[in-house]
């Protein structure tokens, strides 16, 4: 069953940037972009697993600090012509406060 946890506030997350959930299944990076839509990622590209947290933000993308593939950050999917997927999770904000989906 899915639960929902409260993580931060929105404001705690950078604009373009992001925040990285600690726990034993993986970090999760929590991305925020320029139009304060928020996502949550598997801190671990699909490529050779490169830290996405530590990516550029761009729009709904984020571009690997490693060897840039760019992965869309709704998705997971790693745009053409590079192939793979990180898992996403689910979030939404409520009363200016962050939950994600575990
Ligand atoms: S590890 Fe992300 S592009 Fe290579």
């Amino acid at each position: 069953m899915r639960t929902w946890h409260t993580l931060c506030r929105l404001e705690d997350i950078p604009v373009l940037g992001s925040r990285v959930v600690k726990r034993a299944g993986g970090d999760i990076a929590v991305f925020r972009n320029d139009q304060d839509e928020i996502f949550a990622l598997h801190d671990k590209c699909p490529h050779k697993g490169g830290p996405l947290s530590q990516g550029i933000v761009f729009g709904q993308t984020v571009t690997c600090p490693l060897h840039s593939w760019q992965i869309n950050l709704a998705s997971g999917e790693a745009l053409a012509p590079d192939h793979g997927c990180t898992t996403r999770f689910e979030l939404k904000v409520e009363n200016g406060e962050v939950l994600l989906a575990l």
